[in-house]
């Protein structure tokens, strides 16, 4: 399938869930307030790979990025409440350490670039199609 459609309805703020989208893992997160915030706070000069929280998500409640490091292509931890999420709250990879914000950004660790987003719209109040 070229397109993967989502419910998003039983996500709760905090949660991630993985998806498949054209045979790779996509993580779709809503974010908790505290999250956003601190996202969005971030002052671009400290990032590696900057790009505003802007300009990575539609809607400032859901994150959607391809689930492969941009290292050497491990899929990063983070999916589940409990998993390690790493110092910025984001995704911790367990191959090398490299640890991404809660906007998916690189911060830490080998990892050259930030979690890429894949093309995806809002298809309803609930239904997010990605590709
Ligand atoms: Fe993720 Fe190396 S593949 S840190």
């Amino acid at each position: 399938l070229s397109t993967t459609d989502v419910d998003l309805s039983a996500i709760k703020p905090g949660q991630a869930i993985t998806v498949v989208w054209r045979g790779a893992p996509v993580f779709v997160r809503s974010r908790t307030a505290e999250e956003i915030a601190s996202a969005q706070a971030v002052n671009l000069s400290e990032l590696r790979d900057p790009q505003s929280d802007a300009i990575r998500v539609k809607n400032p409640q859901w994150l959607i990025v391809v689930g492969i490091c941009t290292h050497l292509g491990c899929v990063p931890l983070g999916q589940k409440p409990t998993d390690p999420r790493g110092e910025w709250g984001g995704w911790f990879c367990p191959c090398h350490g490299s640890q991404y914000d809660t906007s998916g950004r690189i911060r830490k660790g080998p990892a050259p670039k930030n979690l890429a987003v894949p093309a995806y719209q809002f298809t309803s109040d609930t239904t997010v199609r990605i590709g």
